[in-house]
């Protein structure tokens, strides 16, 4: 299998923790659409009856067009589960995010969700977070001052995502994007310290938050749970 057969494959899984009657948080990035393209389908072809969430612009988009029904947390409440993509895992189930830059609202519905499922093709697994660099949204206000601070903090380079064409978020905030390196052994306490900063909008580790990753290789999904997971297998 290449990637983009082994992101299919995962996406495609996780619709399985679907059904009749359900809300659903929709994520953003290349793994979950296939399953907002395969939820699509299911409500078009099998009438599932479902409404959807969506984590960003780009997903409200694509979950129009295939056909599924949108609602927005005021309305829903509580969402029985999420299905989202993520940047990297840890053994532990937590989750670098914001590779795509919806973390912010990616973690609202995530937070909001009795469950999630996380698609992943093996790329994504590592042993200790932070080879991928952590995305920061921060507001576009006096940004590199929020910059120096996640300076002060970061053993590696800072970067605002986009350079002199500046990424701009849904939420009209920016992404720095942070090298902590494979290091991030306390996501809480990182969390907490870089969330006291003024300016910051988010930041991309969800801890406590992933119940089962979908993985994808070449030649297989393994399912995994963490083990005081809210989803049976
Ligand atoms: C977007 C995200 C994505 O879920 C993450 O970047 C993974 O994307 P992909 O499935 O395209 O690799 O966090 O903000």
């Amino acid at each position: 299998m290449d990637v983009d057969a082994m992101k299919r494959t995962a996406g495609i899984e996780a619709c399985h923790w679907v059904s009749d009657g359900m809300s659903v948080g929709l994520g953003t990035g290349s793994t979950v659409a296939h399953t907002v393209i395969e939820l699509g389908r299911r409500v078009r072809e099998e009438g599932l009856d479902i409404v959807g969430v969506p984590t960003s612009i780009a997903t409200m988009e694509l979950a129009t067009k295939v056909g599924i029904p949108l609602t927005t947390l005021s309305d829903a409440g509580q969402l029985d589960v999420v299905i989202d993509g993520t940047d990297e895992y840890d053994p532990h189930f937590t989750l670098i995010k914001g590779g795509g830059g919806a973390l912010t609202r990616e973690k609202v519905v995530a937070q909001s969700s009795n469950a999630m499922v996380v698609v992943a093709d093996r790329r994504k697994r590592v042993d200790i977070l932070g080879a991928f660099p952590l995305p920061v949204e921060v507001l576009d206000f006096e940004w590199k001052r929020t910059k120096d601070r996640l300076d002060a903090i970061c053993p590696g380079i800072v970067t605002l995502r986009g350079g002199s064409a500046p990424f701009v978020t849904d939420n009209g905030g920016l992404i720095l994007d942070c090298e902590f390196g494979p290091s991030i052994t306390d996501p809480l306490t990182l969390e907490a310290e870089i969330l006291s900063i003024a300016g910051v909008v988010e930041v991309g580790l969800f801890c406590g938050l992933c119940d089962v990753v979908v993985l994808a290789d070449e030649h297989s999904v393994v399912i995994s749970a963490r083990s005081d997971s809210r989803l049976s297998k």
